[in-house]
């Protein structure tokens, strides 16, 4: 069997939402500080809180890339309720798996997202329950 899923190849290799968003409502990063992989989310919220529109940069392996690509899609459109429960989880069933040493990467994506939206929180004085962002628990990354 293949390592990689070929959703998880397709996303490596044309990243969707890739970039930055100027001015936007809630930017989120995240780093390990095991491999030293960053991933940054921008979010632009309207003002019904639907996330109107997201981008990412992933400064990581391949699988970190797939994940952010990946995340971004599922939030795309969504209220930023529903992105708050975006699991890494979903994220790799998504993508049709990731080997089980590759995990973390997604996890990642899960916390990039969780941190902007808190940072979108914070600038917009909107309160929020604190337990939906425990402190980042990143896995060492052992192997690449
Ligand atoms: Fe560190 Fe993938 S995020 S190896």
């Amino acid at each position: 069997m293949a390592l990689y899923s070929e959703k998880v190849m397709d996303h490596f290799r044309n990243p969707r939402n890739v970039g930055v968003i100027e001015n936007a409502d809630g930017v989120g990063e995240v780093g390990n500080p095991v491999c030293g992989d960053i991933m940054k989310i921008y979010l632009k919220i309207n003002d019904e809180q639907i996330i109107e529109d997201v981008k990412f940069e992933t400064f990581g392996c391949g699988s970190a890339i797939a994940s952010s690509s990946m995340a971004t899609e599922l939030i795309m459109g969504k209220p930023v309720s529903e992105a708050l429960q975006l699991t890494n989880k979903a994220v790799t069933e998504a993508l049709d798996g990731l080997p089980a040493h590759k995990l973390h990467c997604s996890v990642l994506a899960e916390e990039a997202i969780k941190s902007a939206v808190k940072n979108y929180y914070d600038n917009n004085g909107i309160e929020y329950d604190p337990k939906d962002f425990p402190d980042p628990e990143v896995e060492s990354c052992h192997m690449h």
